[in-house]
């Protein structure tokens, strides 16, 4: 490391802690032409440390402060500082996680980590890896369900296969449908099963729909039941899908990425009952948990399934005529080559709480998004969407004053989801909230507060958003629309 970078990674942490505050607003909002004035970001011609400074604090200034209660925009907020820390220590330690070669200590901890996540999902003897994504996972399931199914397809291609169907919620996340266009399924090879009004998949639809694609003479690949939905945060019963899929002998994937960390929790994993059942699971402690972006597992329940579907055996890089137990390099496990150290940082979070301290985050995650959820319940002008909580995400409208005691007719749900969406912009621009809306089925657009194991959230802070979105809801008048 030369002078040049020690005196720029001084300068750094002062730039961070202070451009990070917590008097520095959420957002200070800027349409995409006006910031770019704004930025000096042109590389052409090299700049002094005190320049580069000036340049990477207006950058930080105009971005959204992912680390204050008032950021419920997505399914992940602040990281664990652990967990940051760990990130710092991976990036200034720059290696990769293909070989025990290049990362001995780092391949003992991602093995470590990865086997005590199997213990807590119930599938001990099963095997891991840690992928940048829970879409990047949804492609591992699909390869790996696949491969199971048709071994050859690795060396022939699809060529020969019978025709490939998938089955999932109409409430799951759309990573399946990339997946199935890039694994050259095809979009159209998905099944999107109803989801009753919790948005759990209606698993008698499901049997009777796997069974029509058989009676058609097309083979059923994977199932991909959500243990938390994106939205609104709905765990399937996972028991009953477990028992349609053995009884149709089709591989079962549990999309755990954001419900997943319930399991860290003594009060809560019951709700993912079924789960040790399931073939392939994800989980991102990246979303709820609060590990730094990205870190996302995959697990299989088949030792040896993971190398066998993806491994390359590349003579370069794994040499088989090694000096050391060559088992430890993992690297063929992974679709990628070069990988990050994610698993390190989940170490430190994890060393550091232990599972009882993990737990009791999540514990506490769930009482703040029930309590929210309550309060919305008796809160005039506020509607859920759906109860009880299964993730903590709550799901509302809010129905301003002038809304109130008119039919709600198309007409009037119309003009609720464009209220919605003026109400975001509103909370945003004054940057008081950023919070999620979206539509859902035959729901108009309405609003998810998303809650995340950091920062911590108290009563108060949840009785301050609402208030702010109902100041936004009554500024809004009909000529605004
Ligand atoms: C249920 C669910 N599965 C998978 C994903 C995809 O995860 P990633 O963003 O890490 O690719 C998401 C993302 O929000 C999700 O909500």
């Amino acid at each position: 490391m030369n002078h040049r970078d020690n005196y720029f990674l001084d300068k750094i942490l002062d730039i961070i802690s202070e451009e990070g505050s917590s008097d520095v607003p959420l957002i200070q909002f800027k349409h995409p032409k006006e910031l770019e004035a704004l930025l000096d970001l042109d590389v052409s011609n090299g700049v002094d440390d005190k320049e580069l400074a000036r340049c990477v604090r207006k950058i930080l200034q105009y971005s959204v402060k992912t680390n204050k209660a008032t950021f419920r925009n997505q399914l992940y907020g602040a990281t664990d500082p652990y967990g940051l820390s760990g990130a710092w220590i991976a990036e200034a330690f720059n290696t990769s996680q293909y070989t025990f070669e290049v990362a001995p200590a780092f391949t003992i901890v991602e093995l470590k980590i990865l086997n005590h996540i199997l213990q807590l999902f119930g599938i001990p003897d099963g095997d891991g890896i840690f992928s940048p994504g829970g879409s990047v996972s949804m492609l591992y399931a699909l390869v790996a369900a696949r491969y199971k199914a048709f071994p050859e397809v690795k060396s022939k291609g699809l060529r020969n296969l019978p025709e490939l169907v998938i089955f999932t919620s109409e409430d799951s996340h759309y990573s399946i449908m990339k997946g199935a266009h890039w694994l050259g399924f095809g979009t159209d090879s998905v099944r999107q099963i109803k989801t009753n009004g919790l948005g759990q998949m209606l698993v008698d639809k499901l049997d009777a729909t796997i069974q029509m694609e058989k009676d058609h003479g097309r083979q059923p690949v994977l199932v991909n039941a959500t243990a938390g939905t994106t939205v609104l945060g709905a765990i399937d019963n996972l028991e009953d899908v477990a028992d349609v899929c053995e009884k149709h002998g089709v591989w079962m994937h549990v999309d755990a990425c954001w419900g997943g960390s319930l399991i860290l929790s003594r009060k809560y994993r019951h709700r993912l009952k079924g789960i040790e059942r399931a073939n392939s699971v994800s989980w991102n402690p990246h979303k709820m948990a609060g590990a730094p972006l990205q870190c996302s597992v995959f697990l299989v329940r088949e030792k040896g399934l993971l190398h066998a579907a993806n491994c390359a055996s590349a003579q370069y890089l794994f040499q088989q005529d090694k000096f050391y137990d060559i088992t430890y390099d993992t690297g063929d496990k992974s679709v990628q080559c070069g990988r990050k150290i994610d698993a390190f940082k989940l170490w430190m979070m994890w060393k550091a709480r232990g599972d009882d301290g993990l737990g009791l985050l999540a514990d506490r995650v769930m009482k703040i998004a029930e309590f929210c959820s309550e309060t919305i319940e008796n809160k005039p002008g506020f509607r859920l969407v759906s109860a009880p909580l299964q993730c903590p995400n709550v799901c509302f409208w809010y129905i301003p004053t002038i809304m109130r005691s008119k039919a709600e007719d198309t007409e009037w749900w119309d003009l609720m989801h464009k209220i919605t969406k003026k109400i975001k912009e509103l909370l945003t621009l004054s940057s008081r909230l950023m919070l999620a809306y979206m539509p859902l089925r035959h729901h108009k657009n309405f609003f998810r507060l998303a809650f995340t194991f950091h920062p911590l959230i108290e009563e108060v802070d949840v009785l301050d958003m609402l208030r702010a979105i109902e100041h936004c809801g009554e500024m809004v008048t009909l000529s605004m629309l």
